[in-house]
């Protein structure tokens, strides 16, 4: 998908008011959370990985402590996960919070995706607040997650309570070390739609403080 596919769609089913979007406004506003049980039997090619992840590190950071590190869980780790995911649901949620219908699904969840883990790193060299450095590792997965819509890849940032616990039993955390969880990312079954989860509208949200 190109940045003219996009407005064209945009065009087609949004207000008038966004006709005029600058090509950077696109690409923002085409990136999607995209589930990765729907990606294609495909893999990414690794320097297309290390060019998603090295965007990343591109982004923004307070006194630039960089507090991040990423981990691509290859081989049987995507069957491990889904497994781990089943019987982690299983355990905690009832059959009708979690039915049986479900479990296959969760089981191969991850097998066509690419799981990039994201680790926090916490400055041990610069004392700033916590928050701003997990500000800065969430510039970094957006910077990722836009480079895959960029790319016609789709992604997801997965935070479930099942998921940090299989990272956090798999990946060797040091103690200043924190998942935040993995990033999939794959091929979509079919050209990206746009996004369908609306936003609240500006007026709601931005507020032109003027002080005489
Ligand atoms: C920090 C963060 C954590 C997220 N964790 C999850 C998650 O664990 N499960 C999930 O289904 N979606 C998760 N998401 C995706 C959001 O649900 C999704 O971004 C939101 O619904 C908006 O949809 P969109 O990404 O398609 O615009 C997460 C997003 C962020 C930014």
């Amino acid at each position: 998908m190109n940045a003219s596919t996009i407005k064209k769609q945009h065009t087609v089913s949004a207000p008038s008011r966004v006709k005029a979007l600058h090509p950077v406004s696109t690409w923002i506003r085409a990136r999607k959370t995209t589930y990765a049980y729907s990606f294609l039997d495909k893999d990414i090619p690794k320097s297309t990985i290390e060019e998603i992840v090295t965007n990343g590190l591109w982004a923004p950071t307070h006194k630039m402590t960089q507090p991040w590190r990423f981990e691509v869980l290859q081989g049987d780790h995507k069957n491990a996960l889904g497994e781990y995911m089943l019987a982690y649901y299983k355990e905690k949620l009832t059959a009708a919070q979690f039915p049986e219908s479900r479990h296959a699904e969760t089981a191969t969840y991850a097998k066509n995706a690419t799981l990039i883990a994201i680790v926090f790193q916490r400055s041990q060299r610069i004392q700033i607040p916590e928050w701003e450095e997990i500000a800065a590792i969430s510039c970094a997965v957006q910077n990722m997650w836009l480079s895959t819509s960029a790319m016609n890849l789709a992604g997801y940032w997965d935070t479930a309570g099942a998921t940090i616990a299989y990272c956090e039993e798999h990946l060797a955390l040091r103690p200043h070390e924190k998942s935040l969880g993995i990033f999939y990312v794959g091929y979509p079954v079919e050209t990206q739609e746009l996004p369908k989860r609306k936003r609240k509208s500006i007026d709601k949200k931005l507020i032109w403080n003027f002080k005489k």
